[in-house]
């Protein structure tokens, strides 16, 4: 069975590494928030290109904290696009505040800047922009909306770790960058965890508050707080994982060039690669008519195809109110009905790949 993706060959792939990490970690007997927590909160800094990183519980978590730390909540509203994971909107909705959701770019499947600056009203404060499948969205288009509408700009990175947009690590770029480490996630821990990431001394004050009751120093609730902690074991699987992650990046890619080589007369809609960006490929996504006919024909050759994502958020019974009624977004529903996401990780072989590809071959 080919999956869409592996966390298991991941696992494999350093296994040695990671067990022996963990096994530091059982033998020393800290188990949260210790020294590992705080080497991996460094070392992502210097990866990401921030002065701060603040993990937490999971990628949902850092969405909603970064949301909190920005002092958002019932009143406001927070403009994100519908076609993303369910996770981003349901951190806009989990602290109260009002998702505004807007229209993706057909050639990029990212948010488009016109549609953001179109949604804004005297009540937002904020925008989420969402580098979905690994590929950053346009950020010089939405910095400059956000700018001249004095909002604060979060970017959802869940997907997009390691991503650059002109040069600049995504996450670096607004005023909060939200990460997963899910684990099919490009750097995926062995259970769930995320971070948050900023320039910004008060809001990384804030947020290490947040993650941990509220507590000061002197664990007083200044303000109320969560609990939402990295742990150590987390921690210490994704400082050995870091390492590799530019390598396994690469290789992403270069399975992404082999798809887009072999599968380019075929009759599949394929997503545009923006310039001067690098593309971190998460997920391999194309554009499909036949999608399900297609999903079976993989299956029946036992390879598994993911769709990422069949319903728009703004057209989820659970959103579907708290945005408007008869909002139509054409972009998001074209690509909902077509999308369609082809196996890819770092350990996937030649030969394997060459299966997905002669299996879409023999489809058409
Ligand atoms: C774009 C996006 N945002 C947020 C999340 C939430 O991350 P987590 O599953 O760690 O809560 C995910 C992961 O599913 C995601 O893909």
């Amino acid at each position: 069975m080919i999956l869409c993706s592996n966390p298991r060959a991941q696992y494999l792939s350093n296994k040695e590494e990671i067990d022996s990490s963990i096994q530091q970690v059982l033998s020393k007997g800290e188990f949260v928030l210790g020294e590992n927590v705080h080497f991996f909160e460094e070392e992502f800094c210097e990866y990401i290109g921030t002065k701060h990183t603040v993990s937490v519980g999971s990628g949902t978590d850092a969405l909603c904290l970064a949301l909190r730390a920005l002092g958002l909540g019932p009143g406001d509203e927070v403009i994100a696009p519908s076609h993303t994971a369910t996770a981003t909107i349901a951190a806009i909705a989990a602290v109260g505040a009002t998702p505004v959701l807007v229209d993706s770019e057909l050639s990029y499947y990212t948010i488009d800047p016109l549609a953001v600056s179109q949604a804004i009203s005297s009540k937002t404060k904020a925008v989420i922009v969402v580098h979905i499948y690994g590929q950053p969205v346009d950020m010089d288009g939405i910095t400059s909306v956000v700018r001249q509408n004095n909002l604060k700009l979060i970017e959802d990175c869940a997907q997009a770790i390691g991503s650059t947009y002109h040069n600049r690590r995504v996450g670096s770029i607004g005023d909060l960058g939200c990460f997963s480490f899910y684990p099919t996630k490009n750097l995926g821990a062995l259970g769930d965890g995320g971070s948050i990431v900023t320039s910004s001394s008060s809001l990384a004050g804030q947020l290490r508050k947040l993650r941990q009751y509220g507590w000061d120093k002197n664990r007083v609730s200044q303000i109320t707080g969560y609990n939402s902690r990295l742990d150590e074991i987390q921690a210490a699987v994704l400082r050995v994982k870091l390492k590799y992650l530019d390598r396994d990046n690469a290789k992403r890619a270069t399975l992404a060039k082999t798809y887009e080589r072999e599968l380019n007369h075929l009759p599949l809609e394929t997503v545009t690669t923006r310039q001067k960006c690098s593309h971190v490929y998460h997920l391999y996504v194309l554009g499909v008519e036949r999608r399900n006919d297609l999903v079976a024909h993989l299956k029946s050759n036992d390879i598994v195809a993911g769709i990422h994502y069949p319903v728009p958020t703004h057209l989820m019974p659970a959103y579907v109110q708290r945005t408007r009624p008869s909002l139509c977004l054409p972009n998001a529903e074209r690509i909902a009905k077509k999308v369609i996401s082809l196996p890819i990780y770092p350990e996937l072989t030649e030969s394997d790949q060459d299966r997905v590809i002669n299996a879409l071959k023999d489809f058409f």
